[in-house]
């Protein structure tokens, strides 16, 4: 996936139903509007280099000669791409270890206790060099994309030293230079556990992290996002508000991990910061809801991690019900979430969170977008990115989501650029 040249002008012709197909992008869609997905049958797509330039029904295509290459649908489905707006995909080694721990009865917590978990991958990760990271990630990242997602966040997070954290915020550095089809933002997560040096010195570490991290990280401008871990065993609500008022003055915004492992005050405190989005939200009660209505922070489930660790799933349902948006992410990660499947999470939401197929599609599509802070992407409307994937002809919207391991994508296109396998 080299740099792209902007010559192109591209037409998608006989696609049997555009989804997502909106005069311009809506934003964020909240509650009942999250039921709602536009679909045109018989369609075609005009994309002039790396964005959508117009649509239209097959009786009025345009004259092919203007274009500089031409694909057939043969009536397949054209959606937007999947924005997975959680992922820590940086990271080195695996933990199926830990997974065999967990089989025999452990829980996340009880490894974490035991120097497993978050240190575990902390430990791989300052033995690894930069360039092995940015290769593993790579992979990771193409396989994503080939998976349909065309806009995707990257914690740090396994450092948890200044060096580590800056290397692997550098990584991500590199892949978006190495994947420019992408869309990637980056978030700081030093606050992911008190790294080793610091055992049982937890305020010294966030000390450290305030004094020494966090200005390193905005020197280089290397995060577009901070995240804390606020949760029980974890950081607590004042050292997350601490580190989000530090972070503000550099512009960065929050996206905290909350209510994963506790109903922890994650909620209200990145509300009260203004912050991007709050995620995980196993756990949610009336007053997390109450909070986030009339906020601009988007409230965010990773029902992978719940598939995985087997903990409670979110309440998706409640959040739609209670008229607040809901983003669904991957949490791509190796301890909780070793997956970056966009089509799984879209499963999960309907099967465990019971939100039906176009309010699933909407919360890793349009809303996933919002989440990752981009206007563009996740709708087919002139004017946003065209990164979409094609699928061969399906019966209904729902059978996405219904063949949840059927391989349905037959291309994927991002930014204008076909993507190669
Ligand atoms: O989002 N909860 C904290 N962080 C990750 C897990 C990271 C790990 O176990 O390596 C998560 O689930
Ligand atoms: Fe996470």
């Amino acid at each position: 996936m080299g740099r792209m040249i902007h010559a192109n002008r591209l037409l998608i012709k006989n696609i049997g139903m555009l989804v997502g197909a909106y005069e311009r992008a809506p934003g964020v869609l909240s509650g009942q509007d999250m039921s709602r997905v536009p679909m045109l049958p018989d369609a075609w797509v005009a994309v002039d280099g790396d964005r959508i330039k117009a649509y239209g029904l097959m009786s009025d295509v345009p004259a092919q000669e203007t274009f500089t290459q031409v694909i057939d649908a043969c009536h397949g489905w054209l959606f937007p791409c999947f924005c997975d707006s959680h992922t820590h995909l940086v990271y080195a080694g695996s933990r199926e270890g830990e997974f065999r721990d967990k089989i025999a009865g452990l829980s996340y917590e009880e490894i974490a206790r035991r120097g497993g978990g978050i240190l575990n991958s902390s430990d791989l990760l300052n033995q690894a060099s930069e360039d092995e990271l940015l290769e593993s990630a790579s992979v990771r990242l193409r396989q994503c994309a080939a998976g349909g997602t065309g806009g995707i966040e990257i914690k740090s997070g396994y450092g948890l030293t200044v060096d580590g954290e800056l290397k692997m915020l550098r990584v991500i550095r590199k892949l978006r230079e190495r994947f420019p089809m992408l869309e990637i933002k980056s978030t700081f997560l030093g606050a992911h556990a008190v790294g080793r040096e610091y055992a049982g010195r937890q305020s010294a570490y966030v000390d450290m992290l305030v004094k020494k991290m966090l200005p390193a990280v905005a020197a280089e401008g290397l995060a577009d996002y901070v995240d804390v871990f606020c949760d029980e065993g974890f950081f607590t609500v004042e050292q997350t508000a601490r580190i989000l008022s530090e972070a503000a003055r550099f512009g960065m915004r929050g996206k905290i991990h909350a209510n994963e492992l506790a109903v922890s005050g994650g909620v209200q405190v990145g509300v009260a910061h203004n912050a991007v989005s709050v995620d995980h939200l196993e756990r949610i009660t009336n007053a997390e809801i109450q909070t986030l209505a009339g906020s601009d922070t988007i409230p965010t489930m990773l029902p992978g991690a719940s598939f995985f660790l087997g903990i409670p799933y979110g309440k998706g349902r409640q959040v739609i019900d209670a008229g607040l948006p809901l983003a669904l992410a991957s949490d791509y990660n190796p301890g909780s979430s070793p997956s970056g499947s966009m089509r799984f999470v879209a499963s999960l939401g309907c099967v465990k969170m019971k939100l039906t197929p176009e309010e699933s599609f909407n919360a890793v599509t349009v809303n996933g977008a919002a989440a990752l802070g981009v206007s563009d992407m996740g709708v087919i409307a002139p004017g946003c990115y065209a990164s979409m994937f094609l699928t061969r002809p399906l019966p209904s919207l729902a059978y996405l989501q219904y063949a949840y391991t059927e391989p349905l994508i037959t291309r994927v296109i991002l930014k204008g650029d076909s993507l190669l396998s």
